[in-house]
């Protein structure tokens, strides 16, 4: 099995450059696929309180048998809880779904209400040594600067929405900048907008003998973006993670670029979304 390149974050750990997501998973299906993506050579899963399915990402990593220091374990506290005090109370029970003494990542899962007060919550969870790291996710440029330049402890992390159609170019920069890693979600726009059947991608593809969604994943981690694609189906689990054994040539890097239309599946400055994410929390 190919070694899986790190990257390391501001607080000297290191993260696999590739993990595994479980959005809209049952925990049947949580379970099994994490473990399917454990013996695939997976290290990294990516999990949130809002996906429901903590408790089974943490039977999962129970049953693999691979011992906890090799696992980076990342979830994400919902805005149900953004206050200090709540955030407390959140990755205590993250921590307790799991079945985990601590995290290797916990993420603020969106940009909005108390989240500095939910930030100072996460800061004690590292203080205590039960968050290895801490970061956020959905923070755009501004509300990435604004809560680095007041925080303590400095986010290692922003997940953000990253595809060939928005490719997070100036956010990419803008985090290296500040020293945060660049994590992507949504490798594959969930396959919207025909992303399989793209023609650069594909016959870029047919030179390696590698499917579409590998030269995605292949371009997300020469580009240095962290990269957790999801998958319930054991044969696109394994595809996901063998990657390693190619690499895509500069001119191939550009001709990806060119595909970048800023098309984002979700508009954190629409109102609409906000609502409708307030009205699946209160
Ligand atoms: N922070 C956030 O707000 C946020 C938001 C969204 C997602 N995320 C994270 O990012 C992870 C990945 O994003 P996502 O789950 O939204 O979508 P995604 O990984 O872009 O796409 C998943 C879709 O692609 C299909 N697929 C996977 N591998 C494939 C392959 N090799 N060939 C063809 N189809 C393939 C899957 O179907 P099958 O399952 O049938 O294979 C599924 O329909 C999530 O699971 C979650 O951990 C975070």
């Amino acid at each position: 099995m190919s070694e899986v390149p790190n990257v390391t974050l501001n607080t000297g750990a290191e993260m696999p450059i590739i993990g595994f997501g479980v959005f809209q998973m049952s925990n049947d299906e949580a379970e099994a696929s994490v473990l399917e993506a454990i013996k695939a050579g997976y290290r990294s899963i990516d999990t949130a309180t809002s996906y429901g399915n903590e408790e089974a990402v943490g039977r999962a990593i129970a049953r693999s048998g691979v011992p906890r220091e090799e696992l980076f374990i990342t979830s994400k506290l919902w805005l149900a809880d953004y206050s200090e005090t709540k955030a407390k109370e959140g990755y205590e029970r993250s921590l307790g779904k799991l079945g985990l003494e601590y995290l290797d990542l916990y993420l603020l899962h969106q940009p909005f209400g108390d989240a500095f007060g939910a930030w100072r919550g996460l800061e004690a969870g590292y203080d205590e040594g039960k968050l290895k790291a801490i970061g956020i996710s959905n923070f755009n440029t501004v509300q990435t600067y604004d809560l680095n330049f007041n925080a303590r402890i400095k986010p290692a992390v922003n997940q953000i929405e990253t595809n060939p159609f928005n490719q997070q170019v100036d956010a990419h920069e803008q985090l290296k900048e500040l020293g945060i890693v660049h994590e992507g979600w949504a490798p594959f726009a969930e396959g919207q907008h025909d992303i399989f059947k793209n023609e650069i991608l594909g016959s870029i593809g047919e030179k390696y003998r590698k499917s579409i969604a590998q030269v995605i994943l292949r371009w997300d981690i020469q580009r240095g973006v962290v990269s957790i694609p999801k998958s319930t189906d054991p044969i696109r689990i394994k595809e996901n993670f063998d990657i390693f054994d190619f690499e895509l040539t500069d001119d191939e890097m550009k001709q990806i670029a060119g595909l970048d239309q800023k098309l984002k599946m979700v508009d954190h400055n629409d109102p609409a979304f906000l609502k409708f994410l307030y009205d699946r929390t209160l």
